[in-house]
């Protein structure tokens, strides 16, 4: 399939290095180029900051509402500021020539280099370097180093290294830009700081900066001062150079929040910080910094041979995903935007527990367990939610950010930007049977008993106490039916029996009555209660006509419409004649909706009904979430729709990088980088855990690909998979032996 790539300055000409040529302020650059290490994250904007760039500073889990329509995720003052000046003209690109300009996002290293040539009018020639990373060593740590050159020119230089408070969450909407912190700032020759309140005074988050000079050759340092603007702190060095004369700065940022220490200490504390990351010096930050990401990519990475598009592609969605979590931290989660800009306000949605936790599960359990802790945590919030609905148990929120409470705003704009009501937040409730299903898949794969006795098990029951009271008995068909919901699909809404909802609601209360004999005391579960679980799972409604799933009651009676045309990045067009504004009068979906019921639970289905559905619903789906590719690549590789199986693949690795849904400049697609891997474990590899706990490899490659090499842990194992046309070769790289798996049908012992 050719896919344009939508930005043709995007490259990736090496296996691990993104490449960007030109000097260009994209905004969807901003959101590739973000460092990030799930503690915090700066966007990809310059140095010196231009007015037209959206800068971006984030600290995961430090949220706030002011005067917004709902919490979101606070964009903090820009730290990585830098300014050049030269006999006091400040060095703005967008008035030099400028002769060349690149920036590398080196993934093996996760280290972004910016360099640039440029002259001025008066014919002065400058070159440009600088390096950034936000250290996995130390998390509270970004580390920059600068390196200036003076090709042709003599004079005073002067380096600015500036925090910026002069920054809003969406800037660039008038109606619902937002300054979320009152910013104390302070400077002197040891560091530019600012202390920030959030509005609501939920958090307070210090920044430091200071920057010490490396080397200097034909150059010397004349001074040393700092300047305290009250929205804006930098400290300034002079230095003398004479024609070709280089200095090297390093520069350290640090970040401490309230969320680590009390309000009162965070000065003190990113002070501390601030001094000891001088003190170990950039060589030391780079290579403790790179030694950790070698040893997450060692557990992490995956090859594909033959395929160089797909590999680098699919190695930036990994890459994403690293970046926005945090083993050490339980409080937060992945928003579906990562933390990579402010689309959806930085909530954390089913995104995350379906389609980003595969892939912490299997290459990286300690980030996955980190993450479900996340939603144990929240458990209070979720019963919170249930209870004001007039519900049992605990249902959770749709959108999620700091507190556990629904979070999604009540309003928003269709396709026309037209205003709507958005009814997610009341009633798009399979997310609440989607996070028992993730926290099953993290414990099945990882052996994980006390997880799921301490934390998976009061989740699971308590979800299920929510079904069981939001069922409603229809006792002529004496059936339970949930009504009035949303499904995957959000073109159709106050919908009833989802088959999606209906279906892992029912999975997940015969889960829990499971779950109960074990782990129910705790939880206060009877058996009395878990088998009432049993009785009414069994009687929920699951429509179906013939072998075809229908979507939900009435599904099949909507006006059909075919998908026939696409664009250039082979996404699809609306039909002729569809009214955008009444899209739930017709058979087309927003994303994988039935069939990624068929992913998930896929025992409750034949191959030939998978295949049927799978046809059905591909040629119906509009693909208008980043979410529904993956889905259908995946799929399509277990139900031999090999083409379908290969383009979407495409789609969803390329999403960010050829920006094929035409917002990645709001941040990345998460759920789409984490649904890439689950494509290729699921579907090309087909891995699977049959009903014995066992692992099933069945794998099909696209033909174009000679093999893909992927490492996994299974039940305390680290397993290597390669796959080829010819061979499947699994080896035990550690843990215990006796392991026995089934591979293309057949019994292996390892
Ligand atoms: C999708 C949802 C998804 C959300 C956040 C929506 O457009 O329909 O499934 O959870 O975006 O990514």
């Amino acid at each position: 399939m050719d896919i344009n790539m939508a930005k043709e300055s995007i490259h990736m000409d090496s296996a691990r290095i993104i490449t960007e040529d030109g000097f260009r302020l994209d905004r969807a650059s901003e959101t590739r180029f973000t460092v990030s290490n799930g503690c915090f994250a700066v966007r990809g904007t310059s140095e010196e900051l231009y007015d037209n760039e959206t800068p971006g500073t984030y600290v995961a889990g430090v949220f706030d509402k002011g005067n917004s329509a709902v919490t979101e995720l606070v964009n903090l003052p820009y730290p990585f500021g830098m300014r050049i000046y030269i006999d006091r003209e400040y060095v703005d690109l967008r008035e030099w020539t400028v002769g060349f300009h690149r920036r590398e996002l080196d993934m093996a290293r996760g280290v972004l280099t910016r360099e640039y040539a440029a002259a001025d009018a008066k014919g002065r020639r400058l070159r440009v370097r600088t390096e950034r990373l936000a250290s996995m060593a130390k998390r509270y740590i970004g580390a920059s180093r600068i390196v200036i050159t003076c090709e042709n020119f003599g004079g005073v230089v002067n380096v600015e290294n500036f925090i910026d408070c002069n920054v809003y969450n969406l800037k660039n909407n008038p109606n619902e830009r937002e300054r979320h912190f009152a910013a104390r700032t302070s400077a002197d020759d040891n560091a530019a700081r600012v202390i920030c309140a959030t509005k609501d005074g939920d958090y307070t988050v210090a920044i430091a900066v200071n920057a010490k000079t490396r080397s200097l050759a034909k150059a010397g340092c004349i001074g040393r001062y700092s300047r305290d603007f009250g929205n804006y702190a930098a400290v300034y060095d002079d230095f003398e150079v004479e024609e070709g004369a280089v200095i090297e700065l390093e520069r350290v940022t640090a970040f401490c929040s309230s969320r680590e220490v009390s309000s009162d200490l965070t000065e003190k504390t990113v002070s501390g910080r601030l001094a000891e990351g001088l003190k170990t010096g950039w060589d030391k930050l780079l290579a403790e910094h790179v030694r950790e990401m070698e040893n997450l990519w060692e557990r992490a990475d995956i090859t594909i041979d033959g395929d160089s598009e797909a590999d680098k592609a699919l190695r930036f969605c990994l890459y994403n995903l690293i970046c926005s979590a945090n083993p050490l931290d339980e409080e937060v989660s992945i928003g579906a935007k990562g933390l990579h800009g402010e689309g959806y306000k930085g909530h954390v949605f089913w995104d995350t527990e379906l389609f980003m936790l595969p892939f912490f599960t299997y290459a990286l359990p300690d980030y996955a367990r980190a993450l479900l802790s996340y939603r144990w945590h929240k458990l209070e919030g979720a019963k919170k939610n249930a209870e004001a609905g007039g519900y049992a148990g605990a249902r959770y929120p749709w959108e999620s950010a700091d507190s556990g409470l629904e979070e999604t705003p009540s309003w928003g704009f269709d396709y026309k930007r037209n205003k709507v009501r958005i009814w997610t937040g009341d009633i798009e409730i399979h997310i609440t049977c989607d996070i028992a299903y993730a926290m099953r898949e993290y414990v099945r794969a990882s052996g994980d008993t006390e997880f799921l006795r301490e934390r998976a098990a009061p989740v699971i029951f308590e979800t299920a106490r929510f079904w069981a009271s939001r069922l409603e008995y229809d006792k002529e068909r004496d059936l339970y039916d949930i009504k009035g919901v949303i499904g995957p699909d959000e073109f159709h809404e106050h919908i009833d029996n989802n088959a999606y909802t209906n279906t892992l609601a029912r999975w997940n209360l015969r889960y829990a009555a499971e779950l109960a004999a074990e782990y129910g005391a705790g939880s206060g579960v009877t058996d009395k209660e878990a088998n009432i679980w049993v009785d009414v799972a069994d009687k929920i409604c699951v429509p179906r006509s013939g072998g075809l799933i229908e979507q939900y009651d009435g599904f099949f009676k909507k006006q059909d419409v075919l998908i026939t045309e696409f664009d250039a990045n082979q996404m699809p067009l609306w039909p002729e004649g569809v009214d955008i504004t009444k899209l739930g009068k017709y058979q087309i979906v927003k994303q994988a909706d039935v069939v990624m019921l068929m992913h998930l639970l896929g025992e409750e289905f034949t191959p030939e009904e998978m295949k049927e559905n799978y046809i059905y619903y591909e040629n119906r789906t509009m693909h208008k979430s980043s979410l529904g590719p993956s889905m259908y690549a995946l799929m399509g590789a277990r139900t031999g729709q090999h083409g379908k199986a290969y383009a979407n693949f495409m789609r969803t690795v390329l999403t960010d990088i050829a920006d094929n849904q035409g917002n990645t400049a709001h941040g990345i697609h998460a759920a789409a980088a984490g649904g890439a891997w689950c494509a290729v474990f699921y579907g090309f590899c087909g891995i699977g855990v049959d009903a014995a706990g066992n692992l099933v490899i069945d794998p099909w490659l696209p033909e174009k690909w000679n093999g893909i090499t992927m490492n996994f842990h299974f039940l305390g194992r680290r397993l290597r998979l390669t796959v080829t046309h010819g061979e499947v070769k699994l080896e035990r790289l550690s843990g215990p032996e006796g392991l026995t798996a089934t591979v293309n049908g057949g019994a292996v012992e390892l």
